[in-house]
């Protein structure tokens, strides 16, 4: 089943277990930060609040209870924390937003 939820920032996102975080939450409408999309600059670095990712090896440097969001792939349902304001979608209706993604203040 690669059907999950993401929690992130008080939103919920669903999402699946094959594809980097930081895409999923793009596809969502949300708009964490990032610069190289390759674990290089560390610019999408979040808190791994609960379950666990495949994260790729990388170069960018993390404490130990972060991830790097564009290389990081849920294997089962997560929760994630910006320590910034990754905005919502422009649509006042988060769950018109995506074809497959979609994100929901809880
Ligand atoms: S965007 Fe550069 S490490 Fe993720």
């Amino acid at each position: 089943m690669s059907q999950i939820t993401i929690k992130v920032n008080g939103m919920k996102v669903h999402g699946n277990s094959r594809e980097p975080l930081l895409i999923q939450l793009e596809r969502a409408g949300l708009r964490p930060e990032f610069q190289c999309r390759d674990g290089m600059c560390g610019a999408c670095r979040c808190k791994l609040a609960a379950g666990a990712v495949d994260q790729k090896d990388s170069m960018a440097f993390i404490a130990p209870n972060e991830i790097l969001a564009c290389c990081a792939i849920p294997k089962s349902g997560v929760e994630v924390e910006f320590a910034y304001d990754i905005g919502e979608t422009e649509q006042e209706d988060l769950t018109k937003n995506t074809l497959s993604g979609t994100a929901h203040r809880s």
